[in-house]
């Protein structure tokens, strides 16, 4: 089966790719030379996720999957949340955000957050999300070189390393993007 991931980012198609099993094949944005950007405008993960799954099946009436991810800090009231892209403003890197997040954190005696993803797929009309969680701590510095976004700072409970400091497969052990993409390839498996 193939189904389109519609997404630019590189890290996550990496990421997906790296736990798929055989008979699923994912074709990024890229790869079906789909170019444009798909806006997220909403105030929420699971409607961010929808828009760029239906604005796929829409314009190209292909199966497809999208995913929106947010770090979620409940003593920040959710900051960053559904804006984790753009935490630190129009022109944020993850450098900037980290920075900020930091920042924001540096007199809070609860570092604990959360990943969330949701995935939604659109297989032959048919829409479902799946929902992927990761907990674990805010350090108070960057440590590590792998991953992307907010991984140097991030600890999943059950580890003592970041998220940069892991490898994919380690990373997959915790990860929220893996837990989403688990249920998403269980209903494959049962409803095809
Ligand atoms: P989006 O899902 O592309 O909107 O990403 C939201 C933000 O969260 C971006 O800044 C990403 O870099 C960050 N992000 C998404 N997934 C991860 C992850 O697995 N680790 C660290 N940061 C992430």
């Amino acid at each position: 089966m193939e189904l389109i991931f519609a997404t630019h980012n590189a890290n996550k198609v990496k990421e997906i790719k790296s736990i798929l099993p055989a008979q699923l094949q994912i074709i990024s944005l890229s790869e079906a030379n789909i170019l444009e950007e798909i806006e997220e405008p909403f105030d929420t993960i699971e409607e961010n996720s929808e828009t760029k799954a239906k604005f796929i099946f829409s314009n190209y009436s292909k199966n497809c999957f999208s995913e929106d991810t947010g770090l979620i800090v409940p003593s920040l009231n959710g900051e960053p949340g559904v804006k984790s892209a753009r935490y630190a403003g129009e022109d944020a890197n993850a450098e900037k955000n980290i920075k900020k997040l930091l920042h924001n954190l540096k007199d809070s005696s609860n570092r604990d957050a959360y990943f969330k993803t949701v995935i939604t797929l659109i297989i032959d009309g048919q829409q479902l999300q799946f929902i992927g969680i990761c907990e674990g701590t805010i350090i108070d510095t960057t440590i590590g070189n792998e991953g992307f976004g907010y991984d140097p700072i991030f600890v999943p409970n059950g580890s003592t390393k970041t998220f940069a400091e892991m490898n994919l497969e380690e990373k997959n052990k915790f990860s929220h993007r893996k837990k989403a993409m688990a249920k998403l390839i269980d209903f494959l498996n049962t409803n095809s």
